[in-house]
């Protein structure tokens, strides 16, 4: 008999039609994405699930699914499954690392860029009529920060962090480094994270969304910040303690954010964030290119048909 396997949305490029081949396959097709309750109706007698990372699986519905035998995510980013719950079982969890590291550097880099120079700012006052009603410009009409010449702060100097501050050196910019296990990467100066915060003009977040980095710029953390420096996140919303960072930005004791992710997705309306002239917002995007989409596409179709063929996934998130 074969194996049951449901796809929680359609994905690009080619490779994702071959698992038919391996399997009986089921894919939502909206409209939108699956709701927590349809998923969970789908989910009853499958063996594998390839998912989105605004799909949460975790130990309640892992719990009803005994055939369950592998999770396929296209995403590198695995906070929205319990991968506790799989580990007990000997489940593996496929993902996708490498081929998003450039595509996510470039979009740290946009909004970090954007958010010094007041970007999203200018470009609301032009399309709101506001340069033509007020007919003003003035030496220090929309003034920003420099980024050459500044200091950049990595939390997290992996592939992404890495990338980071490759565009970081070739904008002149000083970079900083810190990493939660102590290891030396080559050109970066690695420092205490009170250190880095202190000293930083801009400062990054790459790591992953874990048990220990829920939180982990709090109140205590962001007020250590440079005064007037910029957060920019396309990592996990849940890294950041979100009212904290929105007070420090809405007192200036912050110059300004890029924020790509959000503790809660779709951001909620009344996120105290969204209401500040000096955010530059963006929707979960920091790998969103056609190319590099298939490209995760792909190896999330290799993850599944390794594991329906009962070899090792090629990217397995918990080995
Ligand atoms: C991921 O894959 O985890 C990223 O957040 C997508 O941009």
């Amino acid at each position: 008999m074969k194996k049951k396997v449901f796809v929680t949305h359609m994905l690009p490029g080619e490779r994702i039609h071959q698992l038919s081949a391996f399997c009986d396959v089921n894919v939502w097709l909206g409209p939108g994405l699956i709701s927590a309750s349809a998923l969970r109706e789908e989910l009853v007698g499958c063996h594998g699930v390839v998912c989105l990372l605004t799909d949460h699986i975790d130990r309640s519905l892992i719990d009803t699914l005994p055939q369950l035998e592998f999770i396929s995510s296209m995403s590198v980013g695995v906070d929205h499954i319990d991968v506790a719950a799989l580990n007990e079982r000997g489940i593996p969890l496929g993902h996708t690392p490498g081929v998003l590291v450039e595509t996510t550097a470039d979009t740290t880099f946009a909004l970090l860029l954007a958010a010094a120079r007041r970007i999203s700012e200018a470009d609301r006052f032009v399309r709101q009529g506001e340069w033509r009603r007020e007919n003003r410009w003035s030496p220090d009409f929309f003034t920003g920060k420099d980024v050459s010449g500044a200091t950049l702060g990595i939390i997290g100097v992996g592939a992404i962090g890495q990338a980071v501050a490759r565009r970081a050196s070739a904008f002149g910019m000083k970079v900083l480094g810190w990493n939660r296990s102590p290891k030396t990467v080559a050109g970066i100066d690695m420092v205490a994270l009170e250190q880095l915060l202190e000293c930083s003009d801009f400062v990054s977040l790459h790591i992953p969304l874990t048990d220990d980095t829920r939180g982990l710029l709090d109140a205590h953390h962001i007020a250590l910040m440079k005064p007037g420096a910029v957060l920019v996140n396309t990592a996990r919303g849940g890294i950041v303690d979100e009212s904290a960072l929105a007070a420090a930005l809405a007192s200036g004791a912050l110059f300004a954010a890029g924020i790509d992710v959000f503790d809660e997705e779709p951001v909620p309306e009344n996120n105290p964030l969204l209401a500040l002239p000096n955010v530059v917002l963006a929707p979960h995007i920091g790998s969103a290119t056609t190319l590099t989409r298939e490209r995760m596409a792909d190896i999330t179709a290799d993850n599944a048909i390794a594991a329906l063929r009962g070899e090792v996934m090629p990217h397995c998130a918990n080995p």
